[in-house]
């Protein structure tokens, strides 16, 4: 059995990553920051409907510090639950999102966004690589706004082009080991990113569809696709893009 490692397993477009790979048999550890009910939720599902194995490890990309520890936990897991010393895919989705003007932006605020949308997937990949199979595979949830320029997203969008142009060094550096590295970038999907902020401002969605070619905004599992099929054996000549998964969002 393949086993993956989702980022941001709990809620959003990683939660249904993590349904979508248990339905194609893959083993699934997924990660949580806030939302451990989430997580759990997201477990029992794997486990009763398709029935793969799958487990929950607490994990905020913003404390490298804690990467170290974190490693050791999915050998534990990895030993305990699957008898194995490896893992398949690595899905680093985790992020944060919300917008914030340029002259109003704080150093904390751009740490925290840098921190959890680049460093963090950064150091995490480097601590868990050689747990990482030869032949395994990468994707990156980048973003559609590391190439547009949407109003207030000065720190979030190059927090997502760092997190593009890394994919492909590391894909370039991988490749010895046989390991694809891809990433993926979404246009507006209905999740909880930014706090909630399609909860709270229903009225953002229409603009949106309004301005994406196939008439509406994303939803999770149009990006949980693309990306099980990124990690499966019908892209093992793909490594080193960052395909656009919108809808035709500003076309
Ligand atoms: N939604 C969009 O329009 C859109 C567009 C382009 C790109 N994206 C990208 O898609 C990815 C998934 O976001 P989403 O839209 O699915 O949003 P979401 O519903 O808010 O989910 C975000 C996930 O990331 C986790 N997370 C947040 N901060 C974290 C941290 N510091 N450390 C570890 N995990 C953390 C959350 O965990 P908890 O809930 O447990 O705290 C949650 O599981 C993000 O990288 C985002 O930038 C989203």
């Amino acid at each position: 059995m393949k086993i993956a490692i989702v980022t941001g397993g709990s809620n959003g477009i990683g939660k249904s990553t993590a349904l979508e790979l248990g339905k194609r048999g893959i083993g699934v550890i997924l990660t949580y920051r806030n939302h451990k009910q989430g997580a759990e939720e997201v477990i029992q599902t794997l486990e009763a409907h398709y029935g793969v194995r799958a487990m929950g490890l607490h994990l905020d990309l913003s404390q490298i510090a804690t990467f170290g520890q974190f490693t050791q936990e999915v050998k534990t897991q990895l030993a305990e639950i699957w008898q194995r010393n490896s893992f398949d895919y690595l899905v680093n989705n985790g992020g944060i999102g919300g917008g914030m003007p340029f002259s109003d932006m704080s150093e904390m605020y751009f740490d925290q966004i840098l921190n959890t949308n680049f460093k963090g997937p950064f150091f995490l990949t480097q601590a868990l690589l050689p747990l990482l199979e030869d032949g395994g595979r990468i994707v990156n949830t980048s973003s559609n706004a590391s190439k547009s320029a949407p109003l207030g997203f000065s720190a979030y969008g190059p927090s997502k082009a760092a997190l593009t142009s890394w994919t492909r060094y590391l894909a370039k550096e991988l490749a010895p080991r046989q390991i694809r590295v891809n990433a993926v970038s979404p246009g507006p999907v209905l999740t909880n990113l930014g706090d909630g902020a399609f909860d709270k401002h229903p009225e953002f969605i229409q603009p949106l569809a309004d301005q994406t070619a196939l008439g509406r905004i994303g939803s999770p599992p149009d990006l949980a696709k693309v990306i099980a099929h990124l990690l499966s054996d019908d892209f093992g000549w793909v490594t080193a893009q960052d395909i656009e998964v919108s809808g035709g969002y500003l076309l």
